[in-house]
């Protein structure tokens, strides 16, 4: 039976504050938490057994996903003691995963394609390894492979001089054999234990590491900016208020106000409001991401802010 995994401990710090107060996972993105996505992709899978690896938000996101029941998963939990890199999460989820061929999908990551081929598509190869990759204009900020006769024969976890234009982009799919080299790993360059040097450890080892080549749109939500472009990619560029909110401003461009929201400011333009907010602003507000109370006597622009509610 095929499993799913994914990863969600990492500590959001890139969208700091505003993930100090709600966990990256669980951050509203078009008005739903963003592992909602990576739900929705399990269930595409035919996945129904899915391991969560949390960290310090491991109480907060029990609380709020639960055991699955109501979205018709059987969730649960492993908490990974410290966030040291993808390949030493999943490592606490070996006892889940049990000896299964499983999904491992990076919390963060939304697509707009079905992964469901992907699976298919593993599960036709015999390989020990499928690796969605995704064709970039630059691949620096991802992991890299390279591709020779339908094989991936070498990855590289962000190159400053990448060999081929595929970044890795955010699953994967294992056969039993990834448990083997975990074990033999070391630390990378900025001290992480990288999935990417896992698989290439499959690769010296002559398993075979298949590409899945994902020619729909992949976000990876980390930062403001990749936030704001989800954002407004899911809204299809326009306005998502919800109805309980209130809005007093000139709006254009992507806006995104969550429920019960109060703003009011000059004018608001490809920002997003989180739920409950109370923003007040004297300018405008252009590429935020607010939560809490916020006021501010100047125009905000580019900013990510949390007033804490007391
Ligand atoms: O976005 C795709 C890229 O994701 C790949 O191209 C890279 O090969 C891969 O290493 C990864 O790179 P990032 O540096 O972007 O990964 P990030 O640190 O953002 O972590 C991805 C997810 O995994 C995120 O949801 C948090 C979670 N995570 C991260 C770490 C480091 C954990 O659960 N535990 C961890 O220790």
């Amino acid at each position: 039976m095929m499993k799913g995994v994914i990863l969600a401990a990492g500590k959001g710090s890139r969208l700091y504050p505003v993930t100090k107060v709600i966990p990256k996972p669980l951050l509203p993105i078009l008005n739903r938490p963003t592992l909602d996505y990576a739900f929705d992709q399990m269930k595409a899978c035919g996945i129904t057994d899915v391991c969560i690896v949390v960290g310090e938000n491991e109480q907060l996101m029990r609380e709020e996903l639960g055991d699955g029941t109501e979205i018709g998963l059987y969730l649960s939990y492993v908490r990974q003691t410290d966030p040291q890199g993808l390949a030493h999460a999943v490592g606490f989820a070996e006892k889940f995963v049990d000896g299964d061929d499983f999904v491992l999908y990076l919390g963060d990551a939304i697509y707009d394609q079905s992964l469901a081929p992907f699976v298919e598509q593993f599960n036709a190869s015999g390989a020990a390894n499928l690796n969605l990759v995704k064709e970039v204009e630059d691949p620096r900020r991802f992991g890299v492979a390279n591709v020779e006769n339908g094989r991936i024969v070498k990855l590289v976890e962000k190159p400053a001089e990448p060999e081929s234009n595929l970044a890795m982009a955010g699953m994967y799919v294992f056969g039993p054999e990834i448990w083997w080299v975990l074990p033999q790993l070391k630390p990378s360059a900025r001290g992480e234990y990288e999935i990417t040097d896992a698989i290439q450890l499959l690769v010296d080892k002559g398993e075979v590491v298949v590409p899945g080549i994902y020619e729909g749109n992949w976000f990876d939500t980390g930062t403001l900016d990749s936030f704001l472009e989800t954002s407004s990619f899911l809204a299809k560029g326009g306005w998502v208020v919800d109805e309980s909110a209130s809005v007093n401003a000139e709006m254009s461009g992507m806006v995104v106000i969550g429920a019960k929201a109060e703003v009011n400011a000059k004018s608001i333009k490809n920002s997003v409001i989180l739920p409950g907010a109370k923003i007040n602003v004297l300018g405008d507000i252009d590429g935020c991401l607010l939560g809490g109370e916020v006021t501010s006597e100047q125009s905000l622009s580019a900013e990510i802010r949390h007033g804490r509610v007391q």
